[in-house]
C-alpha cells in the first residue's frame, strides 16, 4: 500500500477511525430555508463519503439567532433530531463515523439569510466590514447588539443542548467551529471584542466565552467526544486579533487541559502562523490538519508525526469515493465551482461520479 500510514486506523478520544482521510466540514446551502432542515438530499451527499475515517459535517447553527447564511441546517429541536438521524444512520450503515460541527456565526451573517425575529448577537456591537451572500446580492453585514450576561448563558446553553441533541441523533462527537470570524472566534478577537466585563479584555477574559461553551458541550457528549477547529490569525469575516500567537496558543492550552479528542487546524502560511506546529506544542490530543493537501503530502505530514490525520475539503465535494481514489492513485475528478452553493439541488451535490461508473 503506497499510502500506509493516511490508511492506518486512528484512535483520537472515544472514537476509532479506520483510516486518517477526515472529510473536511463543508457549508453546502442545500438545507431547507423555510425550517433549516437537512433531508434525503443530505442522507444521499453524507451516504456517499461515509468510507472517510471521519466526516466532519458542514457548520450547523445551535439555535435560529446562530444562523448567517443562506440555506445552512440547524439542530435546535426535535424534527432537526429526526432530520440528521438520517444522515448518521446513512454513515453508520457504511461503518463510518460522523461528528457534527456546531456554527455560531454571531454577528456574521444578513437578515434576508436567517427566520424573521432572529437577531444579531455578538461581543461587542461592531458590524463585521466584509460582505455576505443572499439571495438579493452581496450585502454588507448588520451592526449586531452587544449580549448581555444573561444572553451570553442562554447561548452556552443552546450550544449544550444542541451537543445533547447531536447525540440523540446519532452523532458519534462535536466539533466546536472556533476559526473563521464566527461567534466563538469573535470572542476570542480584540478586533471584534472591546467588553469591559469578565468576558472582555485580558486575554482569559476573552477565552472565557470559548471556556464556557466546550465546558457546556463536554457536560453533555464527554470530552473524548468533541473537537476544535480553528484557524490562527485567518482575518476572514474581519476577525482581527493584536496578538493570535498569544490567543490561540492559550486556547490550545485550554483545549489540552480539557482533554479535547482532537484540535482541528486550517495552516495559512499567508498568517505567518504555523497553525500546526502550534497546536502540536500545546495540545496533546490528535491533530487534523486541513488545506490544500493531496494523498502523497497528507501521507508525509502524518509519516513524520507532524499530522495523526488530514482533512480534505474541495477535492471531497467533486469525489465521493475520495478513499478509493487515493488507495489505487486514480485521477480525481474536478470541482465544479458554480454548483458549490446551489440551493437545494442535487446537482454537483450528489452526482459526482464513482470511480466505477467513470470506467464503466
Ligand atoms: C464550499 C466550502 C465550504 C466550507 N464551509 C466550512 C464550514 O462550514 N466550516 C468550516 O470549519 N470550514 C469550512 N470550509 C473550510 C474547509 O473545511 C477547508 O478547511 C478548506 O476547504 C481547505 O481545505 P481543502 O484545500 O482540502 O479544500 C469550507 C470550505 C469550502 C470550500
Amino acid at each position: 500500500m503506497k499510502y500506509s500510514h493516511l490508511y492506518a486506523p486512528l484512535t483520537l478520544g472515544d472514537l476509532t477511525m479506520r483510516n486518517r482521510i477526515v472529510m473536511a466540514p463543508m457549508t453546502r446551502s442545500r438545507a431547507r430555508q423555510v425550517d433549516d432542515a437537512v433531508s434525503s438530499l443530505q442522507v444521499a451527499y453524507y451516504g456517499q463519503r461515509a468510507d472517510a475515517g471521519l466526516i466532519v459535517t458542514e457548520g450547523v447553527h445551535p439555535s435560529a439567532d446562530g444562523k448567517g447564511y443562506n440555506r445552512t441546517p440547524g439542530l435546535y429541536n426535535d424534527s432537526h433530531v429526526t432530520a440528521w438521524s438520517g444522515v448518521t444512520d446513512a454513515v453508520h450503515a457504511r461503518g463510518g463515523l460522523i461528528a457534527c460541527q456546531l456554527m455560531h456565526c454571531g454577528r456574521v451573517g444578513h437578515a434576508l439569510n436567517k427566520a424573521p425575529g432572529t437577531r444579531f448577537l455578538a461581543p461587542s456591537a461592531l458590524p463585521a466590514r466584509a460582505e455576505i451572500f443572499t439571495e438579493s446580492g452581496m450585502m454588507p453585514m448588520p451592526v449586531p447588539e452587544a449580549m448581555t450576561d444573561a444572553e451570553i448563558t442562554a447561548v452556552v446553553d443552546d450550544y449544550r443542548q444542541a451537543a445533547a441533541r447531536a447525540l440523540e441523533a446519532g452523532f458519534d462527537a462535536v466539533e466546536l467551529h472556533c476559526a473563521s470570524g464566527y461567534l466563538p472566534a469573535q470572542f476570542l478577537a480584540t478586533g471584534s471584542n472591546q467588553r469591559e466585563d469578565r468576558y472582555g479584555g485580558s486575554l482569559a477574559n476573552r477565552l472565557r466565552f470559548v471556556a464556557e461553551t466546550l465546558a457546556a458541550i463536554i457536560s453533555e457528549t464527554g470530552a473524548g467526544r468533541v473537537g476544535l477547529r480553528i484557524s490562527p490569525g485567518n482575518p476572514y469575516n474581519d476577525h482581527i486579533d493584536a496578538k493570535p500567537l498569544e490567543t490561540y496558543s492559550a486556547l490550545l492550552q485550554l483545549a489540552d487541559r480539557l482533554g479535547l479528542a482532537w484540535v482541528h487546524a486550517i495552516r495559512m502560511s499567508s498568517t505567518g502562523i504555523d497553525s500546526l506546529a502550534l497546536t502540536r506544542k500545546y495540545f496533546r490530543g490528535a491533530l487534523i490538519g486541513s488545506d490544500s493537501f493531496d494523498a502523497g503530502e497528507a501521507e508525509r505530514f502524518i509519516a513524520r508525526t507532524a499530522l495523526d490525520a488530514v482533512s480534505f475539503g474541495r477535492a471531497y465535494i467533486a469525489n465521493p469515493d475520495l478513499v478509493v481514489r487515493f488507495a489505487c492513485d486514480a485521477p480525481l475528478n474536478a470541482l465544479d465551482k458554480r454548483t458549490i452553493y446551489a440551493g437545494e439541488g442535487a446537482s454537483g451535490y450528489t452526482d459526482y461520479p464513482m470511480l466505477a461508473e467513470r470506467n464503466g
